[in-house]
C-alpha cells in the first residue's frame, strides 16, 4: 500500500538545506519540538549540535538557556523556547523533519483479570515473566504501595540499562526498577500525587494483594496482569502532560531497555504523525522491538474521536466487565430506586431531608443553572444537612463544596464514579420519579445506601466515553484496535490523593475505582508482556496480531469495530495464536472507507506466518453477512514448517450502502486447533 511508504518516508527523509541567520527577537517564546528522525550513524555530540542549531537562529548569547531538552539516546531532536519567527527559520534547517509546539496532553482518565479468563489458579506463567519490563508513562507512582513491594523479586533483569532517578524521597526496589521525571525546573519527583499513574501501573503489573477494596466495596485480591513483571516509571504528567516530556520519556525508555510501553494519555486534537509525540516516539520504539500500547481516548461516542491512529500503536477502547457497582435510594414514600455511583458512605438509618437544587439556589442562579446546581449556585445555609436533587453531575463537586449532606443527580452515562459524599446518579426516568416525590410532599426525605457490587450477566458493552474510529488519517487502518476492561476498575492509589479526584475530598484509600480508556490500556500492555514472555523473539506487530486475532467478538454498538476494534482481549488464547500477521503493512484487520450509495469492489492482500503447528492446514470461512459478498483465495492454506509464510486475497463486493452505516463481517482461518479471526469493516460516509 502506497500510504505506508509515504508514512515511512516522512519519518526518515531529511528535508531542507537553507540556514538562515536572524537575531533573537524578544517576542513571547513557547516550547517547540524540533524533530530530526533517527539517530545519525556518526557518534558526535548531538547536544552540542542542537545548541549550534539554536545559536544560528537566536544568536550566541542565550542559546543554552533556551534549550529545554535534547533527545539523543533513541532518536534525534530537541525542545527549545522559540519565537514564531525563529520557528520559521529553524524549520528550513538541514535535517529538520518537523517543528511543532509542545502542547498539553490529557490523562485518559480487579476483578477484571478473572473476568478475562486469567484466574490466578489457572494462569500459565512463563518462567521469564519476571524479565519483562513495562515502561509506564504517566503521573508517576506511589512506590510504597503494597502493589509494588519487591518481596520475592530478584535483581533487575541483566538487559536493564535504566536508572533510579526518581528525585527526593523516591526509592526504587526490585519491582520498580527505574524511575525518571521530566519537570526538572520545579521541585518535583517521580512520586504520584494525582493517582492516575499508580492506578495504571498496578493494573498492568501490580503484585497480588489480598483483601484490597475501596472501603469494603469490591473486596478481593487486587493484582496486575503480569504480577511478576518489573515496572519502569516515566513521570510525564503532573496535572497535565506535555509533548516535550512524552518525547523525553520515549528517548529514555527505548535506551533503558523496556519491553512494552503503556501510555494512558493523549491529545484532544488530531495532528500529522510527524507532529505527534506519541506517534514519533512509538515509531522509534517499534524499530527497537518495543510495542507501545495507547489509550484511545475518552471522547466517545463521537465518530472519528480517537487520535491514536498510527499503525504501529496498539490503540485500546474501554468496555465493561461482568461486575457493576450500584446503590439504592430509599425515598420517604417507600419507593426504592437504583442509582449508579461508588458510594462508600453508610447511612445511620434516619432519612435525611430532600430538597430540589432549583429551590435552594442563590438568587442570581435561576433556570437550568439552578437546576444543575451549577458552580457557586447552591446556598450553603439552605442545603446544610440535606440531600439535594441536581440535574447535572457537576453537583459531585458543588454539593460537597456547598456543605450539603449529599446529592442525587441525573446523568445518561452507564457508569459508576467514586463520589466524595453520600451521592448517586439516576437515569432520566428514576430522576423524574425522585423529583415528582420531592415536589409532591411537604417534608420529603431520602436515604442513599452504601454501594454494592452486582454481577452482570449481560455481555460486556463498550463504554459511551470510549473514543471511536474510523481512522481520520489512514482509513485502511482500523482504529481502535482492541477493547479491554475500562469501566469501574479497582486498582492501587496514593493515600495522599483524593479518591474521587474531587477537590475537598480529604479521605484516603490505598485502592480506588476509576473508569476510562486509561484503565483499559494497561490491561493490554500486561497481555502484550505476557505474550512476549512466552515468545521473546516476536516483533511488536506479531504480538499485536496475536492479541487481535484471538480476541472475543463484541456486539452492541452501532459503530461496530470502530467502537471495539477486533474484540475483547483473551489473554489465555493470545499466547497461542496459530498464525500471525507480522509487519504493520499487513494489518490483522481489513478496513476501508467508501462513499454512500456507491457499489464497490476491493481486494485485500495479507501474509500470515505460521507460529502454531509445523504441519497444519487452515481453512477459510467468512461470517455470514447479508450485505457484503466476500470471497477468499485460496480457501485452504497448508503449512509444512514453522515460520513459513503464505499469502491470501480477500475480495469484498458491496452494494449501495446508506450514509453513516458500518457493514462488517469477519474472516476466520481454522486448523481445528487455532482460530485466527480478522474483522472486515466498511466505513460508509461522505
Ligand atoms: C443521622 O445522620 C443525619 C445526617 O448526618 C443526622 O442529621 C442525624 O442526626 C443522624 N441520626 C442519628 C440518630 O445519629
Ligand atoms: C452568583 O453569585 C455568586 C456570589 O454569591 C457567584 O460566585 C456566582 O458566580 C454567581 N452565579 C452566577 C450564575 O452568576
Ligand atoms: C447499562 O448497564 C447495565 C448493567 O451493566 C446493562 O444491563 C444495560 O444494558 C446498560 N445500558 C446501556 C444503555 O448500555
Ligand atoms: C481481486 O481479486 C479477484 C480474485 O482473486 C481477482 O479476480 C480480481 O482480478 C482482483 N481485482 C483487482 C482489482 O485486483
Ligand atoms: C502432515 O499432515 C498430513 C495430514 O494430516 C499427514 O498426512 C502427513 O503425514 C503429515 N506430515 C508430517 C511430516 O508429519
Ligand atoms: C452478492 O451475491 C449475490 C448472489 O450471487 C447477488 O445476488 C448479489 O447481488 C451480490 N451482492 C453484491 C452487492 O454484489
Ligand atoms: C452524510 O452524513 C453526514 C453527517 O454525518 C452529512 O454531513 C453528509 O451531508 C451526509 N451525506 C449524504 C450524502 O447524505
Amino acid at each position: 500500500m502506497a500510504i505506508w511508504k509515504l508514512v515511512l518516508f516522512c519519518m526518515f527523509v531529511i528535508v531542507g538545506t537553507n540556514n538562515v541567520l536572524v537575531d533573537g527577537a524578544n517576542d513571547d517564546r513557547k516550547v517547540y519540538i524540533i524533530y530530526m528522525g533517527s539517530l545519525p550513524k556518526e557518534t558526535y555530540s548531538l547536544q552540542s549540535h542542537h545548541v549550534n542549531m539554536l545559536q544560528e537562529v537566536v544568536g550566541d548569547d542565550f542559546a543554552t538557556n533556551l534549550l529545554v531538552t535534547s533527545y539523543k539516546r533513541s532518536f534525534n531532536g530537541f525542545a527549545a523556547k522559540l519565537t514564531a519567527k525563529e520557528v520559521e527559520n529553524i524549520r528550513e534547517m538541514k535535517g529538520v523533519i518537523s517543528v511543532f509546539e509542545s502542547k498539553k496532553l490529557e490523562l485518559h482518565t480487579t476483578r477484571s483479570w478473572d473476568f478475562l479468563g486469567l484466574q490466578e489458579k489457572v494462569k500459565e506463567s512463563s518462567p521469564i515473566e519476571s524479565d519483562m519490563i513495562i515502561g509506564v508513562f504517566d503521573s508517576g507512582i506511589w512506590p510504597e504501595s503494597d502493589s509494588f513491594s519487591d518481596e520475592g523479586f530478584g535483581p533487575p533483569p541483566k538487559k536493564w540499562r535504566g536508572t533510579c532517578a526518581g528525585g527526593d524521597y523516591f526509592n526504587c526496589n526490585n519491582k520498580i526498577i527505574g524511575a525518571r521525571y521530566y519537570r526538572k525546573h520545579k521541585k518535583d519527583s517521580a512520586r504520584d500525587v494525582a493517582g492516575h499513574g499508580t492506578h495504571t501501573a498496578s493494573t498492568a503489573a501490580g503484585n497480588n494483594v489480598k483483601g484490597a477494596s475501596y472501603y469494603g466495596i469490591g473486596e478481593g485480591i487486587a493484582r496486575g496482569g503480569v504480577p511478576s513483571a518489573r515496572i519502569a516509571v516515566y513521570k510525564v504528567c503532573a496535572r497535565k502532560c506535555s509533548d516535550a516530556a512524552v518525547l523525553g520519556a520515549f528517548d529514555d525508555a527505548i535506551a533503558d531497555g523496556v519491553d512494552i510501553i503503556t501510555i494512558s494519555l493523549g491529545s484532544n486534537a488530531l495532528s500529522r504523525f510527524t507532529d505527534d509525540p506519541i506517534a514519533i516516539g512509538s515509531f522509534h520504539a517499534m524499530e527497537k522491538g518495543i510495542l507501545t500500547v495507547n489509550s484511545g481516548g475518552n471522547n466517545g461516542p463521537l465518530k472519528r474521536s480517537t487520535v491514536s491512529l498510527a499503525p504501529w500503536l496498539f490503540t485500546v477502547a474501554a468496555s465493561s466487565t461482568d461486575r457493576r457497582i450500584v446503590d439504592k435510594i430509599s425515598l420517604g414514600n417507600g419507593v426504592i430506586l437504583t442509582g449508579q455511583s461508588v458510594n462508600s458512605f453508610t447511612p445511620n438509618g434516619t432519612k435525611v431531608p430532600l430538597v430540589i437544587g432549583e429551590h435552594v439556589s442563590k438568587p442570581n442562579c435561576t433556570g437550568p443553572l439552578a437546576a444543575a446546581c451549577y458552580m457557586n449556585c447552591l446556598d450553603p445555609k439552605q442545603v446544610k444537612g440535606k440531600i439535594v436533587l441536581c440535574t447535572s453531575p457537576i453537583a459531585l463537586e458543588t454539593g460537597l463544596q456547598s456543605g450539603a449532606y449529599g446529592t442525587i443527580m441525573q446523568y445518561s452515562q452507564n457508569l459508576s464514579v467514586v463520589v466524595p459524599q453520600p451521592s448517586t446518579i439516576l437515569d432520566t426516568q428514576s430522576y423524574a420519579l425522585a423529583l415528582a416525590y420531592a415536589t409532591s410532599t411537604t417534608n420529603p426525605q431520602a436515604e442513599i445506601l452504601k454501594s454494592e457490587t452486582i454481577s452482570d450477566n449481560h455481555p460486556p458493552f463498550i463504554a459511551d466515553f470510549s473514543s471511536r474510529g474510523p481512522n481520520a488519517i489512514i482509513p485502511e487502518i482500523m482504529k481502535p484496535d482492541i477493547t479491554a476492561p475500562g469501566v469501574e476498575i479497582l486498582a492501587a492509589y496514593p493515600p495522599v490523593a483524593s479518591p474521587s479526584g474531587i477537590e475537598g475530598d480529604t479521605r484516603s484509600s490505598k485502592y480506588t475505582f476509576q473508569s476510562g480508556t486509561s484503565m483499559a490500556c494497561p490491561h493490554v500492555a500486561a497481555i502484550a508482556a505476557y505474550v512476549k514472555s512466552f515468545h521473546p523473539d516476536w516483533s511488536p506487530a506479531a504480538i499485536k496480531s496475536s492479541i487481535m486475532t484471538t480476541s472475543t467478538p463484541m456486539k452492541g454498538s452501532d459503530d461496530k469495530e470502530y467502537a471495539y476494534g477486533s474484540g475483547l482481549i483473551n489473554p489465555r488464547r493470545a499466547i497461542n495464536p496459530g498464525l500471525v500477521f507480522d509487519l504493520y503493512f499487513n494489518y490483522p484487520a481489513l478496513a476501508i472507507h467508501v462513499k454512500p450509495m456507491q457499489p464497490f469492489v476491493v481486494n485485500f492482500t495479507r501474509t500470515v506466518t505460521n507460529v502454531g503447528i509445523a504441519n497444519s492446514t487452515y481453512k477459510a470461512s467468512v461470517l455470514p453477512s447479508s450485505n457484503l459478498n466476500i470471497t477468499v483465495v485460496p480457501q485452504v492454506m497448508s503449512f509444512k514448517s514453522l515460520n513459513e509464510k503464505q499469502s491470501f486475497v480477500v475480495n469484498v463486493v458491496g452494494g449501495n450502502f446508506p450514509n453513516n452505516t458500518v457493514p462488517s463481517s469477519a474472516l476466520e482461518w481454522t486448523d481445528g486447533t487455532y482460530t485466527v479471526r480478522c474483522p472486515i469493516v466498511v466505513d460508509v460516509s461522505q
